[in-house]
C-alpha cells in the first residue's frame, strides 16, 4: 500500500534497526528509508541481512547491514560505531530484535526463560545505553512490544515478561532522557502480523479462524500497519508523544467472549427498562 506520509519526512535522519533483516523490522527499515533515512540494519544472520541490504538499495535507500546479535555488548558497540563511521550521526533507533517460541511455563526452563528476557529486554535497553551518547543530540527511540502482557497470554510467560519490561524501559526513558535531553522514546504494541516469523510460530490456523469470526478487525495485520505507527513516532507528527506504546492490533487484545446476541441484549434491555418503569417508586431495584 502507498504510504500516506510525505517522502520527504526523514529526509537527511539515520536510523539503526535490530532485527531489521526481515518481518517486521525490514518493513519498517524499508519505509523509514522510503521516507528520506539512511539506514542501518543489524541481525545475526549473515545471509538475511546481505539480501535484505540488497532489496534496500534496490528500492534507492543508502543502507548498510551489521552481524551482531544484541545479547553481545561488543556487538551492540560494533554497530553503533559502523553506523557513526558511515552516516556520522544516529537520529532513530528501533528495537524490534525479538526472541519467542510457544511453551507451557512448566516445561520452560530457567534459561530459556532468561534467554528471552536477554534479547528483548536487556537488549533493548543495552542497544538504548550504547547509543544515548548520540540519540542526545536530538534522536528517538522506538521498541517494538507486544500485546501479551496486557491481559496474560497461553504459553508465553517469557516473552510476556519480557515485553512488560520493555514497556517499563520506554516509560522510564521516556521520563529521564525525555526531560533531561529531549529523546522521545515510544513502543509499538503490534497484533498478529501476517507474513512474520511470530505469525508461523506462534499463531496456529484454529485460533485464526476464531478470530475471523468474531469482528471485523478480528483479523490479521500487516507489517505496513506497523511500519506506519514507526512513520508517525518517528516524525514530526509525533513530535508531542513521549512514553507511549502504541497497540497496533485492531483492538484485538480488548476482547473478551461474547456471552449474548445483540438481539438478546436488545430484548433483554427493553425487558429490563419496563419492568424499572413499571416498578412503584421506592422499591429497591433489587426486589424488582
Ligand atoms: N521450547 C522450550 N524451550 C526452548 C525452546 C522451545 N521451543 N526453544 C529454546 N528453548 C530453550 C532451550 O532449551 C534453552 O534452554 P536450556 O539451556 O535450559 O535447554 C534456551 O531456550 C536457549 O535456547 P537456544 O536454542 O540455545 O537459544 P538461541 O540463542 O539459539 O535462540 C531463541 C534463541 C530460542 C529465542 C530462538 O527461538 C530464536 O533465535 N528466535 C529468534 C526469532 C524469533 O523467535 N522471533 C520471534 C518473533 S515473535
Amino acid at each position: 500500500m502507498e504510504s500516506p506520509f510525505k517522502g520527504a519526512i526523514l529526509k537527511g535522519k539515520v536510523g539503526l534497526l535490530t532485527g531489521g533483516g526481515s518481518g517486521i523490522g525490514y518493513e519498517i527499515a524499508a519505509e523509514l528509508g522510503k521516507h528520506g533515512a539512511s539506514i542501518v540494519i543489524m541481525g545475526r544472520r549473515k545471509h538475511v541481512l546481505d539480501s535484505a541490504v540488497s532489496a534496500l538499495r534496490s528500492l534507492g535507500i543508502d543502507a548498510i547491514g551489521v552481524e551482531g546479535d544484541v545479547r553481545k555488548k561488543e556487538d551492540t558497540v560494533r554497530v553503533v560505531d559502523a553506523t557513526i563511521k558511515q552516516f556520522g550521526k544516529l537520529d532513530i533507533l528501533v528495537n524490534a530484535a525479538a526472541g519467542n517460541f510457544l511453551v507451557p511455563a512448566e516445561d520452560l526452563s530457567p534459561n530459556g526463560f532468561r534467554t528471552v528476557m536477554d534479547i528483548d529486554a536487556v537488549g533493548t535497553f543495552t542497544m538504548c545505553h550504547v547509543a544515548f551518547p548520540y540519540l542526545k543530540k536530538g534522536g528517538i527511540i522506538i521498541n517494538i512490544s507486544a500485546t501479551l502482557h496486557l491481559t496474560a497470554t497461553w504459553y508465553q510467560i517469557h516473552a510476556s515478561a519480557a515485553k512488560a519490561a520493555v514497556d517499563s524501559l520506554t516509560r522510564s526513558l521516556a521520563l529521564e532522557w525525555g526531560t533531561d535531553y529531549g529523546i522521545r522514546v515510544n513502543g509499538i504494541a503490534p497484533g498478529p502480523i501476517d507474513d512474520t516469523t511470530g505469525a508461523s510460530k506462534l499463531i496456529t490456523e484454529e485460533v485464526n479462524l476464531k478470530k475471523q469470526q468474531d469482528s471485523a478487525l478480528y483479523r490479521m495485520g500487516e507489517k505496513w500497519d506497523i511500519a506506519m505507527a514507526a512513520l508517525y513516532l518517528a516524525s514530526d507528527a509525533g513530535k508531542y508523544v513521549n512514553g507511549v506504546t502504541l497497540v497496533v492490533d485492531g483492538g484485538i487484545w480488548l476482547s473478551s467472549p461474547r456471552h449474548m446476541s445483540k438481539d438478546e441484549v436488545k430484548q433483554l434491555s427493553k425487558t429490563v427498562e419496563k419492568r424499572s418503569r413499571d416498578a412503584p417508586v421506592g422499591v429497591p431495584k433489587s426486589n424488582l
